[in-house]
């Protein structure tokens, strides 16, 4: 971490109203009191060893049971459920097909036309197998890495289960990322084939994915991806290259149904996800079989409280964690109906959401407080013309909520009926951390309440000591989890690091930092502050600013750039970007567009600077440091607050104010 970030955690809401579930609620759930919620955790806490050897026994289907449930004696590195054989995608498919799950619709698809497919159990089960096997027919076997770089079609799901199914790790690239982002990834982790599709629906509007990928592997910049797989979805003509390209309905077609689950390892490796860091590139975040088959399996029955007959969407994209543990892995585990959709509300369809939600009787919805924040701007006129009445729990993740979005949800979506789960996590984490029992906690609005079972969370200072009650601090994770990330890929010494080592706890105990700043009030509600390193989150998407910082200064006009994060109403943050150019370079309206245009052909959309300043020098320490608390409180127009005498040459920072 390379620069001071007091001023983040020093902000605390001052939200004191209190939220209990409805007992009809309570009375219908699995944990239905918060007696209940601490007599778990207190278990979790006092025999770790037998709750989660428990829940792994009592939850998954093992080929082989464990031996040890965990093994902490070569720290930061974690294994789980050691000596155990699993596979996620028959935890997923198959242990459901005995069961009357077989015949329930597992997966409900709508495209961003209106077009909408169904497949039960037993026909996703079917179209996994027949993507596996096709997967082998292609030479991906047990630990070739498989990049997918998808819209959100039916077929993202089916090939993240088929590769799980033969034990090839998948790595889920956004398809909003540039080709260069794209990669980027394959390079790290020597991916050996892509998923692709000829594009996407987005905004009424073709992504052209193939194209993007024919452009990422140009050359030979990617010399282990020997094949591609396209999916047809938009029918724009693409390029398809003899001997690397096959289209996946002619392949997958006419594959067998039929395909054994590799009996894994527990902690042979799941995926791998990339995500931002505080420094350099994009980390491969490394998630393993078992563990992270139980926590979002777990995770997902508990908070979502999962029943019979539940209709469950989430609306992240399966390129993000989130789409992963809780469009897919979570609820499919649970035999649950999960829902899929290709769109995002849009100026030709405002009520997109509540349409899907209308027309498949939605009873949990899980979003981002990004886009509830758009809904209230574009008002509550729009989701009152459709039937929401189907609803009857929410949930929020990504970033923190707002009060008075909080309550707006709970009203104008919710009918003021059902409570509301913050869900506190990360992409390391695997799956929810601090969250809300919908039947047993009491809400806080902007609070993520309370730790899971088994989740040992705290306020600490730079000492890793728990810091007093309502003081800000760091949010760690005190305890390994079974959904914890094991390692970063191919960089071990950026996981120490990163996550291990950044603070340093005087008994030299290992504790997780998560990177976010937190407080804990009186009664022991953590509320979540944000970002305590150089990342961003800008509508729930987490960008490093150093990564922005480094595709601004590839550009040949630049010399030096900073990027900040400025609070935003809608987006919660926007992206700042401080730019001294080389001599010669002149900072008009064209070299803007220009910057923005590199940034987003670097990266992607998401991470388009909101507002380029020119400036002829950056504020920096005297040893080099860019001081970014000062560019923040000057990129937010707020007053420069704190130590300044540390400042390598004052000058600047009068002229940043002119
Ligand atoms: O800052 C926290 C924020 O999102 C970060 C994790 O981002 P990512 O790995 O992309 O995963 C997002 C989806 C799990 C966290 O470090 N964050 C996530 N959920 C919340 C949150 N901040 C406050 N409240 C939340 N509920």
């Amino acid at each position: 971490m390379n620069s001071d970030n007091s001023n983040s955690i020093e902000s605390v809401l001052q939200e004191q109203r209190v939220f209990s579930p409805s007992d009809d609620f309570a009375s219908k759930s699995r944990i239905s009191s918060f007696s209940r919620y601490l007599e778990m955790s207190e278990m979790a806490k006092s025999d770790p060893n037998k709750f989660w050897g428990d829940a792994a026994r009592e939850e998954l289907h093992w080929f082989k049971c464990f031996e040890k449930v965990l093994d902490w004696s070569n720290p930061p590195f974690a294994k789980w459920f050691d000596g155990g054989k699993t596979n996620i995608s028959f935890n997923c498919l198959d242990r459901h097909l005995s069961s009357s799950i077989a015949d329930k619709v597992a997966l409900i698809w709508e495209g961003e036309p209106g077009d909408q497919k169904k497949y039960t159990y037993k026909q996703l089960h079917k179209e996994v197998c027949k993507a596996a096997n096709a997967l082998k027919s292609i030479g991906i076997g047990k630990g070739d890495l498989v990049a997918l770089y998808m819209p959100m079609v039916p077929e993202a799901a089916i090939a993240m289960l088929a590769c799980a199914r033969i034990g090839a790790p998948h790595s889920v690239v956004f398809g909003g990322f540039s080709s260069e982002a794209l990669r980027d990834r394959l390079i790290n982790g020597e991916a050996k084939a892509i998923i692709t599709a000829d594009g996407g629906f987005r905004k009424d509007k073709v992504i052209p994915l193939k194209d993007a990928v024919d452009c990422a592997l140009e050359g030979d910049s990617c010399p282990n991806v020997e094949s591609v797989l396209v999916v047809q979805r938009t029918k724009k003509t693409i390029a398809m290259d003899k001997g690397r390209d096959y289209w996946w309905h002619e392949i997958v077609d006419s594959q067998s149904e039929e395909c054994l689950s590799e009996e894994m390892d527990s902690e042979d490796c799941l995926f791998v996800l990339y995500t931002s860091g505080s420094t350099g590139k994009p980390k491969g975040v490394v998630h393993t079989t078992a563990g992270y088959n139980l926590w979002s399996h777990l995770t997902f029955k508990w908070i979502f409280d999962i029943r019979e007959n539940d209709v469950y969407w989430c609306t992240a994209d399966v390129g993000w964690i989130t789409g992963h543990s809780y469009i897919v892995y979570g609820p499919l585990s649970n035999g649950a109906t999960t829902v899929m959709y290709e769109g995002v509300p849009r100026p030709s369809k405002p009520g997109a959401f509540w349409d899907v939600i209308q027309k498949h009787k939605i009873s949990i919805f899980y979003t981002a407080p990004t886009a509830i924040r758009a809904f209230m701007k574009t008002g509550k006129e729009i989701p009152d013309q459709y039937d929401l009445s189907s609803l009857r729990l929410l949930g929020t993740v990504g970033e923190p909520i707002n009060p008075e979005a909080w309550i707006w949800y709970r009203d104008v979506i919710g009918g003021g009926k059902c409570p509301i789960v913050d869900t506190w996590w990360q992409t390391e984490t695997g799956g929810v951390m601090i969250s809300p029992l919908p039947g047993a906690t009491p809400t806080k609005p902007g609070s993520a309440t309370f730790p899971l079972p088994g989740i040992e969370a705290d306020v600490v200072n730079s000492d890793g000591e728990s810091v007093p009650d309502n003081e800000g601090g760091y949010l760690v994770v005190k305890r390994p989890w079974p959904g914890m990330m094991r390692n970063v890929y191919g960089d071990e010494k950026r996981f120490r690091e990163s996550y291990w080592e950044y603070l340093k706890p005087t008994d030299n105990k290992y504790i997780y930092f998560a990177g976010d700043g937190a407080r804990r009030d009186e009664e022991g509600y953590f509320w979540v502050m944000g970002r305590v390193d150089d990342v961003i989150n800008v509508s729930g998407h987490r960008l490093g600013t150093m990564e922005i910082e480094s595709a601004l200064v590839s550009h040949e006009s630049v010399s030096e750039a900073a990027v900040v994060g400025r609070p935003d109403d809608l987006k919660g943050e926007s992206i700042v970007a401080f730019v001294t150019l080389k001599t010669g370079a002149e900072a008009n309206k064209n070299i803007d567009a220009q910057l923005k245009k590199h940034v987003v052909n670097e990266i992607g959309p998401i991470a388009k600077p909101d507002e380029i300043k020119f400036t002829d020098a950056l504020p920096k320490t005297r040893s080099g440091k860019i001081m970014r608390r000062i560019l923040r409180a000057l990129a937010s127009g707020d007053e420069i607050s704190g130590d300044t005498s540390t400042l390598e040459d004052r000058s600047v920072l009068d002229k940043l104010r002119n």
